[in-house]
């Protein structure tokens, strides 16, 4: 079997002729492939791609005919707006007006993990399906090299959300997006995520930051920089991203949080040593390191969800620095808020 091409996916029509669905590879980022990738990207078609924090679903994002295909592939509501991708900060700022703080925030963290929501410019050619018609446009440098080279092969910012159906934990892997949206998507391979937890979200009312998604940089990696920032969940007055109404990062089996005791029904997902009893151990991190924990949480939390257990009981994660998104990621999935 080639590990890397799954089956053709053929369905029978009653009555009708045999329709023959195209599958598509999963496509080693090899420089060959980008180009192919930013080929069908410029054509108006979608492609997943790696980037440091989750696997992301990418279309041009000044095209409105590609994005809408973003949003149909996820079954995601138009209200909620895109993040757009460029290859640098020097790009960023044809599309959006950066106040001082916006500006050290960028020097400090681009490229990397941090998305800005910042008012919009007149003359970005972003298509107003990417901001859901906004005024402001959310705006990140990946890291990730297959990110880079993708988005300057393509030369074309790339809108694009975490290439999973709307609901369901962020795909860290490949074969993540496969499972998540079917295989006649375009997946370029560049391995597991590194970091594992979306980016962080700042975004401003007036010149005041504003923390509208915790993520992979730690609040006190930006509020060493900003001081302390306002926090749009616990100010319903405060700006918000609107994808954080909606039920998110979730598997189908119940999760129970907090659990030190797990039942021998439960896929225990550890961290640090693990107590016994459970029916499957999955260890976030044996050692007790959040930042390893960041990384493997999505993946299983998938895993733990295809397994024969009843119930997916988390043990207590610490709430320092990266502990803060991890608590937030497993409340959403856990239904908790
Ligand atoms: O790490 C990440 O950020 C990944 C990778 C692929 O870049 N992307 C990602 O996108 O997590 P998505 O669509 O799953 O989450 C983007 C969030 C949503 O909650 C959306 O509502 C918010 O960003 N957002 C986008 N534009 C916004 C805007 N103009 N104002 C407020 N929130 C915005
Ligand atoms: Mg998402």
């Amino acid at each position: 079997m080639q590990s890397n091409f799954r089956e053709g996916a053929f369905h029978a029509r009653e009555g009708g002729p045999r329709q023959v669905t195209q599958s598509m590879p999963l496509l080693p980022a090899s420089p060959a492939n980008i180009a192919r990738a930013a080929e069908r990207l410029r054509a108006g078609e979608v492609v997943a791609f790696p980037t440091e924090t989750v696997y992301g679903l990418g279309a041009d994002a000044t095209n409105g005919e590609a994005v809408a295909k973003i949003f149909a592939a996820k079954t995601r509501p138009k209200i909620n707006p895109l993040i757009t991708h460029v290859p640098d900060a020097g790009t960023a700022h044809r599309h959006a007006i950066f106040s001082p703080v916006a500006e050290k925030l960028a020097a400090a963290f681009w490229p990397g993990p941090l998305t800005l929501v910042l008012p919009r410019k007149a003359e970005s050619p972003v298509a107003d399906l990417v901001t859901a018609g906004l005024e402001t446009i959310a705006l990140r440098v990946p890291r990730h090299p297959v990110a880079q080279a993708l988005l300057r092969a393509c030369n074309v910012p790339l809108a694009a959300p975490s290439a999973n159906r709307s609901g369901e934990p962020s795909p860290t892997d490949a074969a993540h997006v496969a499972e998540s949206l079917g295989d006649e998507i375009m997946v370029l391979d560049g391995g597991a995520a590194i970091m594992g937890l979306e980016s962080t979200i700042i975004g401003f009312d007036g010149s005041t930051p504003v923390l509208l998604r915790l993520g992979a940089i730690a609040r006190q990696e930006i509020e060493a920089i900003t001081g302390p920032l306002a926090d749009a969940e616990l100010d319903p007055a405060r700006p918000r991203a609107p994808g954080r109404m909606f039920r998110h990062y979730a598997p189908k089996k119940p999760v129970a949080l907090n659990i030190t005791a797990p039942l021998k029904t439960d896929a225990f997902l550890s961290f640090g040593p693990a107590p016994s009893g459970a029916h499957i151990v999955l260890p976030l991190s044996a050692a007790g390191r959040l930042e390893e924990a960041a990384s493997n949480l999505f993946r299983l939390l998938r895993l733990a969800d295809k397994s024969d257990a009843a119930r997916i009981a988390v043990a207590p994660i610490p709430s320092h620095g990266l502990g803060e998104a991890i608590n937030d990621r497993l409340r959403r999935a856990a239904n908790v808020t």
